[in-house]
């Protein structure tokens, strides 16, 4: 059985649970949302309602109707940056991004929109002072990370978002890596707007995402059409969340990410926080025994989130990830993981690194098992 060691780029297996809810929703509810007042309607609205409030009660939302569905995190973020910048408006961001949230900010850049890209240090950290530093009188947003998906770099985002709340700027936290594993409230970090993949810490399945849009924002849609009610105007609402949830939603997606959010809710996010660091510390401490490793990102436990990164001397990463997929059926994830910003700053590009990223519901065994095999692959004692 291969053991799977790259749930930076999607969890698995997923909780039982969540298998079973989205069955339910395919084979007993069948239907779409909003579109129909029969019976099954009502129950498919019910059941994305409740997902609705499930959601917006773990994120310390207080309106549910401020939380939209997407169908990825990059669609949350193109919506965000899309549907907020104008030219002449300046973004403050980092050098540690993903380019889920580059190539938006990148393509605004082409539309007028400046961006300052701070520097991060080696470990992939942002100093808050800097990003203070950066702001201008034009400044509208700063968008960031919360934890890197290369180094597992945690930024200090309460620092951050007081300073934005202080400087009256927006600010927009990508939450794809931590999301179900470090708790977010919006209120408290001052977040105005939060994107969150459904198919990672979350738990559910590929398909899914949210965006929440803080009170009194409003964002000019990605897409516009069919919105189940207010059918009679050629207009796109304004009612929320329908603006911008155009389409029959992912029901059978939705009802599986529901279920994802009650496990981690019935287990406790501190126990799934507590259980990844272990397991993380684990492949930290395992991995700086190994001569010829070298680790990049944080090892701190408490400053780390997930993913761990690390190169063997003379080896090229994918050559690395291949033996370990091809000799031992263990799954990671190498080269630069769609941040080649976040390589550059850590020192690793072009080549990238090996990013090993367990889970919760990986063993102790599994990571002993990972270690052995890196050992014989790095041909160290
Ligand atoms: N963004 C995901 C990753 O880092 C897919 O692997």
């Amino acid at each position: 059985m291969s053991i799977y060691l790259d749930n930076a780029a999607t969890s698995f297996p997923k909780p039982e649970q969540v298998y079973l809810a989205i069955d339910h929703a395919l084979r007993k509810i069948g239907v779409g949302p909003g579109r129909g007042g029969h019976k099954k309607g009502l129950e498919a609205t019910r059941l994305v309602f409740e997902t609705r409030e499930t959601l917006a009660a773990f994120f310390g939302i207080g309106d549910s109707s401020r939380l939209v569905f997407t169908h990825s995190a990059t669609e949350g973020l193109n919506l965000a940056v899309s549907g907020l910048l104008l030219p002449g408006d300046h973004v403050v961001s980092t050098t540690m991004e993903h380019n889920s949230l580059v190539r938006p900010l990148r393509r605004a850049m082409q539309g007028g929109v400046e961006v300052t890209w701070v520097d991060c240090d080696r470990q992939g950290f942002v100093d808050p002072h800097m990003v203070a530093s950066a702001i201008r009188p034009q400044t509208r947003l700063i968008a960031l990370s919360h934890c890197s998906n290369v180094t597992g770099t945690v930024q200090p985002v309460a620092d951050i978002g007081l300073l934005a709340r202080k400087a009256g700027v927006l600010f927009l936290v990508d939450a794809a890596q931590s999301a179900g594993v470090i708790p977010i409230d919006v209120r408290e970090l001052n977040i105005d707007l939060l994107v969150v993949p459904g198919h990672k810490g979350l738990l559910g399945p590929q398909g899914t995402g949210i965006l929440y849009v803080a009170d009194d924002l409003e964002l000019s849609p990605l897409m516009v059409g069919g919105t189940g009610g207010y059918s009679d105007t050629w207009r796109q609402p304004d009612a929320m969340p329908e603006r911008y949830e155009s389409g029959t939603l992912n029901t059978p997606g939705i009802a599986g990410l529901k279920a994802g959010v009650d496990f981690i809710n019935g287990t406790g996010i501190d126990v799934i926080r507590e259980r990844e660091s272990l397991l993380s510390s684990y492949v930290v401490n395992g991995l700086r025994l190994i001569r010829g490793i070298s680790l990049y990102g944080p090892e701190n436990p408490r400053l780390h989130c997930g993913p761990v990164s690390f190169t063997v001397s003379g080896q090229d990463p994918a050559e690395t990830g291949f033996l370990l997929d091809r000799e031992y059926d263990i799954c990671v994830r190498v080269g630069l993981h769609c941040a080649p910003d976040a390589h550059r700053t850590i020192g690793s590009h072009p080549a990238g690194t090996v990013r090993v990223s367990p889970g919760f519901f990986n063993t102790e065994k599994d990571i002993e098992t990972f270690l052995d095999a890196l050992r014989k692959i790095a041909n160290a004692p």
